[in-house]
């Protein structure tokens, strides 16, 4: 691989990334405020939920809701669907409201959107995905991405086939997730295959799948010589994560991951944008995961004790109170 910091900001047709590591969508938690937490930490890009186009033009306002611009670094929005007509209108939407970039999810294993041929289903069937790519390319002025899996199971390996497809029909960049749908969340992802992907191409590929540090990014870019990657799981709780990989692999000097009291207000300040994008009756079921994530992956001594208390409680001032007692707890037995 020769130099270790070799990687660079993405080039996504006009526009660049910050960096060569990015946060993956994810439906139910890369919502606008856990996508600003990202970004401030110097994330290289933050892509939005998945939006069903099919939902989308009927105004549904959660599909409204995922459309929202993070600020500061370029909106990318995913979409997912089966439908042309959908899709398209979709995209219109999603570059009306701003859209910097559209996403196409292709990868989704989910049985609800698999069985209407979309997400990872549209794997099986490469002419219909390539149909659906083209019409949302023909609608908007935007690049238009592709997010795949490495198949639908190890007898129909066809990422690199449908990646080439995808980058002459104008695509401009393709994440792959080391999994099949088949595998669904199981196992571990495989990085090697991604490669395959690489070669068939000449736009930037993200490798997926696993990446949780900076050793585990530098393997997975070892092996599939991707020009980037992608982080999901890896990142709740640590949301800084994303920012100090996508740093490092620049050769430049990492943000800070808080601690301690620092800790406890960028949970405050995430809890409340959470209430406020969702609204309370939501937002307090969507922050409690958060919540839970911050807990167990930075004090994970304490988390049970605190666990049952914050993440049973509906009062937010409740919450807010016990998450800054557990930390300054945590501080001072440390100290
Ligand atoms: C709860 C959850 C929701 C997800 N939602 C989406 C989604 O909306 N669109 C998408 O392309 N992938 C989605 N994914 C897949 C992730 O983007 C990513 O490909 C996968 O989690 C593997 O990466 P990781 O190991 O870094 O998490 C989701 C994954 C999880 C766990």
């Amino acid at each position: 691989m020769g130099h270790m910091n070799e990687f660079s900001p993405l080039q996504i047709g006009n526009v660049k990334t910050a960096g060569p590591a990015v946060l993956a969508p994810m439906a139910g938690i890369t919502d606008a405020p856990f996508r600003k937490v990202v970004a401030r930490f110097g994330a290289g890009m933050v892509v939005s939920e998945m939006v069903a186009s099919a939902s989308l033009t009927t105004g549904q306002a959660e599909m409204v809701r995922r459309l929202e611009k993070t600020g500061g670094l370029p909106h990318i929005v995913q979409l997912a669907g089966n439908e042309v007509d959908w899709m398209v209108r979709g995209a219109k939407i999603a570059a009306d409201a701003g859209a910097d970039v559209i996403d196409i999810n292709l990868g989704c294993p989910a049985k609800r959107v698999t069985n209407g041929y979309a997400g990872c289903a549209l794997m099986r069937q490469p002419d219909f995905a390539l149909e659906l790519i083209e019409a949302v390319l023909g609608e908007v002025d935007l690049p238009v991405t592709v997010k795949m899996r490495l198949g639908w199971d190890d007898d129909t390996l066809n990422a690199a086939e449908l990646a080439a497809r995808a980058e002459a029909a104008g695509v401009n960049l393709v994440t792959v997730h080391g999994r099949t749908r088949q595998q669904f969340y199981k196992g571990a992802a495989r990085w090697e295959p991604v490669r395959d992907v690489v070669n068939a191409v000449t736009i930037p590929v993200l490798v997926n799948g696993d990446i949780i540090d900076l050793l585990s990014a530098r393997i997975a870019l070892e092996k599939s010589e991707a020009a980037g990657v992608m982080i999901g799981r890896g990142a709740q709780g640590r949301p800084w994560i994303v920012g100090q990989i996508s740093a490092a692999l620049m050769g430049l000097p990492l943000p800070r991951a808080p601690e301690g009291v620092e800790l406890a207000d960028l949970i405050a300040e995430h809890y409340s944008d959470i209430l406020s994008h969702h609204g309370r009756e939501l937002g307090i079921r969507v922050a409690r995961k958060h919540v839970g994530w911050y807990l167990e992956e930075n004090l994970p001594e304490h988390s049970t004790l605190w666990r049952k208390s914050i993440l049973t409680s509906l009062d937010p001032h409740h919450v807010l109170r016990e998450i800054r007692a557990a930390f300054v707890d945590a501080e001072q037995e440390a100290a």
